[in-house]
């Protein structure tokens, strides 16, 4: 096999590192058997799609706050919404927000559907969208590919192949590590990664769950990578 990284001892790593965030269940409320809720993953996904964790938070907090299902979404006024969603930009995004939340009740009976492709057909989400929220509320053993993960999979094996020109060899690599168990936290344990160690600037490789396996640090690569083809 020529991936040596073990998922398990990321999700080991993700057990006691994990970020805590609103939208996540806390290990503890794990533990105890509650699942992430699918309405807040989506909504978490949807507000992440081109903005950071740190300016999502209170945007996040508010809109559960006032809307605490899709119903109630659904059964707001475009203009409260629209006000809501104000700072956090692409406006496209809101109004997608309020459609797929509308389409969810007076077609799914206020239920996200739970797969991938069905998930994909609503407004608002795409590729991407629909295989986090498949991972995440419903444990779907889908391929999330973000640029926190591009940057893992690349420094892990090494691929020197510039950016977009190695996008079909690094989801062959996040695809190839996957598990079966636990994908939906494996899927955000390799954003934490990324987002936490993994970084883009001086990695903190030192206390890296995935030390041992990985061929940039080996090679001196890490900081470099991935490589982007010159604009
Ligand atoms: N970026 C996109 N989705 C995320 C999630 N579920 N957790 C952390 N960062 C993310």
């Amino acid at each position: 096999m020529r991936y040596g990284a073990d998922p398990q001892a990321l999700l080991d790593w993700y057990d006691t590192h994990a970020r805590d965030l609103p939208w996540r269940v806390s290990p503890r409320d794990r533990a105890a058997g509650e699942r992430p809720n699918p309405y807040r993953v989506w909504l978490s996904e949807v507000m992440l799609q081109q903005t950071t964790v740190a300016a999502v938070r209170g945007y996040f907090e508010r809109f559960t706050k006032l809307w605490p299902t899709v119903g109630d979404l659904a059964a707001a006024e475009d203009a409260k919404v629209m006000g809501e969603w104000a700072g956090l930009g692409y406006y496209a995004r809101a109004r997608n927000l309020l459609k797929c939340a509308r389409v969810v009740v007076a077609e799914h009976g206020g239920r996200f559907p739970e797969t991938r492709a069905g998930l994909r057909a609503l407004p608002g989400i795409g590729p991407y969208t629909a295989a986090a929220i498949a991972a995440i509320a419903y444990d779907q053993p889908e391929v999330v590919v973000d640029g926190n993960v591009e940057r893992v999979m690349a420094r892990l094996h090494d691929i020197r192949t510039p950016l977009p020109m190695a996008k079909p060899e690094l989801t062959a690599a996040a695809a190839a590590l996957t598990p079966r168990r636990r994908p939906g936290d494996y899927a955000q344990a390799v954003m934490d990664l990324g987002a936490t160690i993994c970084t883009p600037k001086s990695p903190a490789c030192g206390v890296c769950p995935w030390m041992g396996a990985c061929a940039a640090r080996m090679a001196g690569t890490a900081s470099e990578l991935p490589k982007k083809t010159a604009k």
